[in-house]
């Protein structure tokens, strides 16, 4: 399953809304959601978790992988029945070019350079194989507007995310003016939706009049603490005092993220993408590794 978020101009969020997404995403054991940092205006995540985007693992390696034959790798349970460990990962080729992020999330980083993020990008959206041997993909697409290769990515998608912010004037009206073609990867298979940034007046039926008819998928509200989260910046209290005046002020479970109300609207966006994958959304890219490993 590839799920890309992206947004048609300024709306900020759309790699805090993908980390998020990723994070949140109801993974298995053997089910490893990766989060791939495919922006052309160049990677955020090195500079917030503060760890260097190496060259070994992170966008441009998997570009660069991506050139080369993909192998069709073992299945997982394969892997498990061989004794291997990390199952997911020697089945996934993708996670080869992934770290861990602090909290566990698996993500493929990009340079901050634009140049070399955007001959990465480019190089993915020739050969996107890699892209489709996760399982679970969430690719930080940035502003893909019409003819970029942020959009260009969105063709390879299960399922497209649209940020957007309908309550400013010049974004409402950049939505009505791509959302044609961003209605048209329907006909290729892609799911589409608009996520809408809060705070916003309009209704849904109203969003999506102006969107060609693509349905409101999630709200998204302005949540600054949720957001440090995502930047890898929010630490929980540890002091039990600092605990229990968390609960006390605000009925907050201080070990659990969901009172956060950007992680919780993430993880509603999450469930949603999954389940397009049980009614057979199934991209261009995982069809054709499917058809070479049938
Ligand atoms: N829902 C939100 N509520 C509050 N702040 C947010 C939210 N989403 C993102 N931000 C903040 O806005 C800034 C830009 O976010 P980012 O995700 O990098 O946007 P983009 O990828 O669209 O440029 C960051 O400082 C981020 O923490
Ligand atoms: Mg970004």
């Amino acid at each position: 399953m590839i799920v890309a978020v992206c947004s048609l101009s300024g709306a900020p969020g759309v790699t805090s809304l993908a980390t998020a997404v990723a994070a949140c995403w109801p993974s298995t054991p053997l089910t490893v959601p990766v989060l791939v940092e495919a922006d052309a205006c160049g990677g955020d995540l090195a500079s917030w978790y503060g760890i260097d985007a190496g060259r070994e693992a992170g966008l441009v390696s998997l570009a660069a992988a991506s050139r080369r034959p993909v192998p069709v790798p073992a299945s997982a349970e394969a892997w498990i029945q061989a004794g291997v460990q990390d199952a997911p990962s020697a089945s996934e080729p993708l996670l080869h070019h992934a770290v861990e992020l602090p909290g566990g999330l698996r993500a493929v980083m990009a340079p901050a350079d634009p140049m070399e993020t955007g001959r990465a990008v480019d190089a993915l959206v020739s050969k996107p194989a890699l892209l489709g041997t996760g399982k679970a993909t969430v690719i930080d697409a940035g502003r893909a507007v019409p003819g970029s290769a942020g959009a260009s990515l969105l063709r390879h998608a299960d399922a497209v995310v649209v940020l957007t912010d309908p309550g400013d004037v010049g974004h409402a009206s950049r939505l009505r003016v791509c959302a044609p073609a961003l209605a048209s990867l329907r006909q290729e298979g892609v799911c589409v939706g608009l996520a809408v940034a809060e705070p916003c007046l309009h209704s849904d039926e109203e969003v999506s009049q102006v969107a060609s008819g693509l349905p409101v998928w999630a709200r998204i509200p302005h949540d600054p603490v949720g957001a440090a989260l995502v930047r890898g910046e929010y630490r929980p209290p540890t002091r039990l005092r600092d605990r229990l005046a968390a609960w006390r002020s605000q009925r907050r479970d201080p070990d659990g993220l969901e009172w956060m109300p950007l992680i919780k609207a993430a993880k509603a966006l999450a469930e949603l993408c999954d389940d397009f994958s049980g009614i057979g959304a199934a991209s261009p890219v995982r069809r054709a590794i499917e058809a070479g490993a049938a």
